[in-house]
């Protein structure tokens, strides 16, 4: 509604998620405003959308990516490592693997490297062997019962504070279940054959692994002369096509994390296509 109240009369709003729930109750709860769009896709697959759209160039994009309140509280997927429910973890449920094909089938050693890569989890060998052990007793079928397996692994002088010690292990399992990461790199690197000169990017990320993304492709569009330090003259003539409009991340303060605790980790880039 307030994206709505900003935008010209003539202009549209499309929005995009690959989660058909999102779909269908956003669409419901705008039901009444014909300026606005919803479509299930992937935003990997943006420049199909406004091919399909016969849509030339975008004057603004918001990117919120992570999941929504809905799919931890209400999907049933599995997303909360408190809840007694299947180990599913898709936000589209038309895709395979599930949570549980993955955690039940992966090697030790590609188990390690998941939760080391994606989990950035100090901890990633001593976890990886406990949910081994663990599914050789029995299939690993909920979240809680996964939830279980990290935290009887955990020590307590290991256990973060405020956090639930499986909550790396479950970042890491959603990142590579939806394919996060891939997803990303897609999206950032369509964007400047997308967007519409002055027309603005912005990205709010809720973890590391995304938002060095989200930076490294902002810094690079931002760049200018790309030739390797030796070269005596430049040979690119490469002129910058974004700008950032703030060059640190901006977070959120202490008033809006007491509004919104989900919003404790998110950081926000935004960046000004400046030319073509
Ligand atoms: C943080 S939530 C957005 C919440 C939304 N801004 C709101 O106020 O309700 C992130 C949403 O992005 C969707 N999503 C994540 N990755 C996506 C992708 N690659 N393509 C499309 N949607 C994606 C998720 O399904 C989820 O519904």
């Amino acid at each position: 509604m307030e994206i709505l109240s900003h935008l010209p009369e003539n202009s549209s709003l499309i929005c995009l998620d690959q989660d058909p729930d999102a779909i269908r109750l956003s669409r419901k709860r705008l039901r009444s405003e014909n300026r606005v769009q919803f479509i299930h896709a992937n935003f990997a697959d943006l420049g199909r959308v406004m091919q399909d759209l016969a849509i030339d160039r975008i004057d603004g994009i918001l990117l919120d990516l992570g999941m929504s309140s809905y799919q931890i509280e209400k999907s049933g997927r599995g997303f909360s490592f408190s809840r007694e429910e299947p180990l599913d973890m898709r936000m589209n449920p038309d895709h395979k693997p599930t949570g549980k094909d993955l955690i039940n089938s992966l090697s030790l050693e590609s188990l390690q490297a998941l939760l080391r890569e994606y989990g950035e989890e100090q901890r990633a060998k001593t976890l990886a062997k406990a949910i081994v052990r663990a599914r050789e007793q029995e299939t690993i079928k909920t979240a809680s019962q996964l939830a279980r397996i990290v935290e009887e692994a955990t020590p307590k002088s290991h256990r973060p504070w405020k956090r639930h010690p499986a909550t790396k292990t479950f970042q890491a399992l959603r990142i590579a279940i939806n394919k996060e990461m891939e997803s990303l790199e897609t999206f950032l690197q369509e964007i400047p054959s997308l967007m519409a000169v002055g027309g603005r990017l912005v990205v709010i990320s809720y973890h590391s692994l995304e938002d060095r993304q989200i930076k490294r492709a902002m810094v690079q569009w931002e760049k200018t002369c790309t030739c390797p330090p030796d070269f005596p003259v430049c040979a690119c003539h490469k002129a910058p096509i974004f700008t950032r409009v703030f060059k640190k991340g901006v977070k959120p303060d202490e008033t809006e994390i007491r509004l919104n605790p989900r919003a404790r980790s998110a950081i926000m880039r935004v960046a000004e296509r400046i030319s073509s």
